[in-house]
């Protein structure tokens, strides 16, 4: 099925073979002895656990190379998943805390988004987050490096640790970054309560919530974001794996899908939490007894809330809907 991903953070994509391969090419030891170990390894306690191996794990990112490989191994296998679009999230000050140029990150995530659509005919595009855990003044700091980029980022987004990092603690940097052109995003909602995501939408502006699951509790909210058609960035594997959920049974997902919210469906960090966005829909449709309905919604959800114009967004609507015919002509004439 043609759809468009909106929740991936690009270092979140680098597998445990890449990360070794990397990581002997740039002499950096690394806390495991093989993949296997790395793998097993993954298994989180919650939000905090997750985050302290995943940055461990971006200091075998040194070069331009290596930001260009992470990439371009993503987009090939959304490609392959057929992920018509992504907007993908990068992490800068995760690198640049580390002496990485930001240009030296940039330019290698750039070219692979160029070769991406040249080569797979995929379309992407890229927002810079904030770690909330840092501070207002690495932030802004981050914000002015990205400037002579902008034109090629989308939007900025707010990530990592939530929970005692309200959204409002960044409302300078988020309103520097709308006069810059930036649309803005944030995590809100994943860990951390339902005012978290009033804030981010009243005071951060944000056009679209990531996570966002804790909304639930709040039905003002809720009526808030279903009349101001505010997306939501929903990742099923990645709560469980962070126990957001017990389990994938328990997720809310349909429910605010029936609510009449516009939710799409994401992987999050998918070397770390068992799979891309394809593993996430067939994890999902069973044991949340998805019709064929919904899975059409979530679809059209994901190329409604993605940041293209409203001419691109038609054309892959059109591809989507050729799709589901086409679908629809083979169950047909199996059953005739
Ligand atoms: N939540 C917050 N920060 C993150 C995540 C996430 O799921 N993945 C990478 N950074
Ligand atoms: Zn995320």
């Amino acid at each position: 099925m043609p759809k468009a991903e909106l929740h991936v953070h690009i270092e979140g994509t680098l597998e445990p073979e890449l990360m070794f391969t990397v990581a002997e090419r740039n002499k950096i030891s690394l806390p495991y002895k093989s993949v296997e170990e790395a793998s097993k390894a993954y298994n989180f306690k919650n939000l905090q656990s997750f985050l302290d191996i995943y940055y461990r794990s971006t200091h075998v990112l040194l070069k331009e190379q290596d930001f260009y490989e992470i990439t371009w191994n993503y987009l090939k296998k959304a490609s392959s998943q057929n992920i018509r679009h992504t907007e993908m999230f990068f992490d800068p000050q995760a690198h640049t805390s580390r002496g990485i140029q930001f240009e030296t990150v940039f330019m290698g995530i750039l070219n692979a988004m160029k070769e991406g659509a040249k080569n797979l005919g995929i379309s992407s595009k890229l927002i810079m987050c904030f770690q909330r855990c840092m501070s207002v003044e690495s932030a802004m700091e981050t914000l002015l490096l990205s400037l002579p980029y902008k034109e090629w980022i989308i939007g900025v987004g707010l990530d990592s640790s939530e929970a005692g990092y309200p959204p409002r603690i960044f409302a300078s940097v988020f309103d520097r970054a709308r006069k810059e052109g930036f649309l803005t995003v944030a995590h809100a909602g994943e860990e951390g309560p339902p005012e978290y995501i009033w804030q981010a939408l009243n005071e951060l502006k944000v056009v679209r919530v990531d996570h966002g699951i804790a909304c639930v509790k709040d039905l003002q909210l809720v009526h808030k974001m279903k009349t101001e058609k505010i997306p939501l960035t929903i990742c099923p594997l990645s709560n469980v794996k962070l126990h957001i959920f017990d389990s994938l049974a328990d997720h809310n997902l349909k429910q605010l899908l029936d609510m009449g919210l516009q939710i799409t469906i994401n992987s999050d960090d998918p070397a770390y939490f068992g799979g891309y966005l394809n593993e996430n829909f067939l994890a999902i449709q069973d044991i949340l007894h998805l019709n064929h309905n919904d899975i059409y919604q979530l679809a059209k959800n994901s190329f409604q809330a993605t940041f293209l114009t409203a001419k691109e967004k038609a054309k892959l609507l059109k591809e989507l809907d050729n799709f589901t015919l086409k679908q629809k002509h083979t169950i047909t004439e199996k059953i005739s």
